[in-house]
């Protein structure tokens, strides 16, 4: 057995948090010999709601989940942490208007940002789901400037994993047979799933699936993926966003599989075009809990018309949270 690690969770009382604590206590992020010590989040009016999640990780009784502490102060939950998962954030409100939804989160993720720098270990690694989790990402890293900004990162795993689960029902294939698929951009709407690279068994998708399946059913059921949970269920993805939180964390730290790469939003170099600074999705292979952005592809020109709508996106999330001061 190693020692222990600490992984910070926010929002451990809210629906993802519920799915998404078992799953690392279970060790499906770190893996079947790594202990793990859990330190979350919430708010305070969430806390007695916490202290019942709390009591059922003891009753599940996982052998590899070494100490679960709670608090509502960010400082105290990050203290030594390797990882954060930020998961907790302001939901949109009655009559709130997308900059108000900015703001509010604004305040949550510059408090973080500067309690991670404060009190998390040197080895920290934050993924932000919480939403709008690019910009939330960015406005974290902005406050904690002695973090490496390579360190930050933002989920858009689950619109891979959507992607990857749409190929597969559409070739009769199965997930495992797919590789390279890709997500570009914003987790928003406009966010582009990009099968042109993806193979199928080997053979590409392109010579699987018809260019009008692409654009008139794969790209917006992918996107609109959300919505329809919502509308079928009563209330957002909760299991397949703490899965994918769990997916993308994990490649991260114990590396993505040889011949294949992964989507995730990570501070841009200015690889493909996209500034330098935004967090944007791009194809990433991760090693040794480093990721590097797969570079050298060639863009079709349908998909790269959307990766700059989706980046001009974000640029403007980026000038919206200038104005209001929350990033440089
Ligand atoms: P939820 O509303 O059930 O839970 C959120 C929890 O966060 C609540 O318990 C709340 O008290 C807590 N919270 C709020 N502010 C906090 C703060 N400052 N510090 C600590 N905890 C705080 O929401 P759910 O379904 O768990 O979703 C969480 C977030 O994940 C939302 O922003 C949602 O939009 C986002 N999301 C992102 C996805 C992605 O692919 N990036 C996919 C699905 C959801």
């Amino acid at each position: 057995m190693t020692s222990p690690v600490d992984v910070a969770v926010t929002g451990g009382a809210g629906q993802i948090g519920y799915a998404l604590l078992f799953r690392i206590a279970a060790g499906d992020l770190l893996g079947p010999d790594v202990p793990v010590r859990l330190r979350i989040l919430e708010v305070p009016q969430a806390m007695q709601a916490l202290e019942g999640v709390v009591m059922e990780l003891q009753d599940a009784a996982l052998p590899l989940l070494e100490d679960v502490e709670t608090s509502d102060d960010a400082a105290t939950a990050f203290s030594g942490a390797s990882l954060a998962l930020l998961v907790g954030a302001r939901p949109r409100g009655p009559g709130m208007e997308r900059g108000d939804l900015l703001a509010a989160n604004g305040a949550i993720f510059t408090e973080q940002g500067r309690a991670l720098q404060d009190a998390a270990g040197d080895d920290i690694r934050i993924v932000v789901t919480g939403n709008p989790a690019n910009t939330n990402a960015l406005i974290a890293a902005s406050a904690a400037p002695d973090i490496p900004r390579e360190r930050f990162t933002a989920l858009t795993r689950l619109d891979h994993n959507r992607a990857l689960a749409q190929l597969a029902a559409r070739t009769g294939a199965r997930v495992a047979d797919i590789r390279r698929m890709t997500v570009w951009g914003n987790h928003s709407a406009t966010q582009v799933p990009d099968l042109t690279h993806a193979t199928v068994a080997g053979t590409p998708a392109t010579e699987l699936v018809e260019r009008s399946w692409v654009r008139e059913s794969f790209v917006p059921t992918v996107a609109q993926r959300g919505a329809a949970i919502i509308a079928a269920r009563g209330s957002s993805s909760a299991a397949s966003a703490a899965s994918a939180t769990i997916d993308h964390a994990r490649d991260w730290l114990r590396g993505t599989p040889e011949g294949d790469w992964t989507s995730m939003s990570v501070v841009s170099t200015g690889a493909y075009g996209v500034p330098e600074g935004l967090v944007s999705s791009f194809p990433v292979t991760c090693a040794d809990g480093a990721w590097s952005i797969v570079e050298g592809l060639e863009l079709d020109a349908d998909v790269a018309a959307q990766v700059r709508a989706s980046v001009d996106e974000l640029e403007a999330e980026r000038a919206q949270v200038r104005e209001l001061g929350l990033v440089g």
